[in-house]
C-alpha cells in the first residue's frame, strides 16, 4: 500500500567533518554497507519500490551508488569478489530512484517539501532519515510495523521511542493518549523543547508515514525551531484538524548522526556479523 519512500539527504553532516567534506554523510559505512542502503533496505522490506531521495550538492556519490558500476562489475567478474555486490545489485533491480535537489537548508519540512515532485500528491509515502539507523532482529523491519498500523488507521504516523529526560531537546517530542499498546494518538507535538519543558520524553526518530494533504499543511507551516521549516509543526498541525499517530516501535535504533550513535551501530553490526559466521552451517541452511 505505501509504494514509495523518501529519503531527506540534504544535510552536511558537519559532526563528521572532515569525513564529510567531501563524501555526503548517508554515505559513511557501518560495517561495508553505506547508511543510506541500509534505508533502502528498510523501505524494500516494507513494500516500497520508488526511492525519492532529496539530494543537495555534492551528494552525487548516493546516485552513483545505486547505480551499475560496468568498470568495478566487469574487473570483478568471475573472481570472489562479485558476490559482495550481489546485495546492491538486487536493490537497483528491485527499486526505481528518483532525485531532487533541496538547494537551501530549509529545515525537514522543506525537505519533504521538495519530494512532493517526487513522490506526488495522491498516494501516502514512507519518509527515512537514513541516519537514524533501525533494526528489529530476527523481526518485522520499523517502517514494515508502520505500514501494517497504516493499513488499519490510514492516517499519518510517526515512529517514537522514549528516551532520557535530559535528551528531549534533541528531538521532535510528543504528546498524547495511548489507544492501543504502543500507539498514541498525537495531541502536541514540539520540535526540540527545552529539557525542562518536554511534554512528554517520548521521542519522534526518523521513520514517518505521511499521507498526501501534508504538503499543503507544510505549505502554509511558517518556519520554527532554528528558523528552519519544521515537520513537526505541520504534524501538530494535522493531529489538531486530524489525526496523528506515534507508534513505539519494536527493535532498536542507533543515533548515526552522533558519533556515539555511529559506533555503537558499528559494534552492534559486528557483533552480528561474528555471531553468523560463528553458527554451524546447518543452522545458516536453515535461515537460507
Ligand atoms: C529530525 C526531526 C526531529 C526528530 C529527529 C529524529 O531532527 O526534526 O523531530 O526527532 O530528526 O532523528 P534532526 O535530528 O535532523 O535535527
Amino acid at each position: 500500500m505505501i509504494h514509495k519512500c523518501l529519503f531527506p539527504a540534504a544535510g552536511y553532516g558537519t559532526r563528521f567533518l572532515p569525513a564529510t567534506k567531501a563524501m555526503p554523510k548517508e554515505m559513511l559505512p557501518v560495517l561495508t554497507k553505506p547508511l543510506i542502503q541500509y534505508g533502502v533496505e528498510e523501505a524494500v522490506d516494507a513494500g516500497c519500490e520508488i526511492m525519492a531521495v532529496v539530494t543537495g550538492r555534492g551528494k552525487r556519490a548516493i546516485t552513483d551508488h545505486f547505480d551499475i558500476s560496468y568498470e568495478l562489475e566487469h574487473q570483478i567478474k568471475g573472481t570472489s569478489k562479485e558476490g559482495l555486490l550481489a546485495e546492491i545489485r538486487g536493490l537497483i533491480e528491485k527499486c526505481t530512484f528518483t532525485y531532487t535537489r533541496q538547494n537551501e537548508m530549509k529545515g525537514l519540512g522543506d525537505a519533504i517539501y521538495k519530494g512532493k515532485a517526487l513522490v506526488g500528491d495522491t498516494e501516502p509515502f514512507a519518509v527515512i532519515l537514513a541516519d537514524d539507523l533501525c533494526v528489529n532482529a530476527g523481526g518485522d523491519g520499523i517502517l514494515k510495523q508502520m505500514a501494517q498500523l497504516y493499513r488499519k488507521y490510514k492516517c499519518c504516523i510517526v515512529a517514537a521511542m522514549e528516551v532520557p529526560h535530559e535528551e528531549v531537546h534533541k528531538y521532535g517530542v510528543i504528546e498524547g493518549k495511548e489507544i492501543e499498546e504502543g500507539v498514541y494518538m498525537v495531541s502536541n507535538m514540539v520540535e526540540k523543547p527545552d529539557n525542562d519543558k518536554a511534554p512528554s520524553n517520548l521521542a519522534v526518530i526518523g521513520r514517518y508515514i505521511l499521507t498526501p494533504d501534508i504538503f499543503e499543511v507544510i505549505r502554509n507551516t511558517k518556519p520554527g525551531k532554528n528558523g528552519e521549516l519544521q515537520i513537526t509543526d505541520a504534524l501538530k498541525t494535522q493531529a489538531e484538524q486530524g489525526m496523528v499517530l506515534a507508534y513505539k516501535f519494536k527493535g532498536r535504533r542507533f543515533d548515526c548522526g552522533s558519533v556515539e550513535g555511529f559506533v555503537e551501530a558499528t559494534n552492534y553490526f559486528y557483533d552480528q556479523m561474528k555471531k553468523g559466521e560463528s553458527e554451524p552451517v546447518s543452522e545458516k541452511k536453515k535461515k537460507k
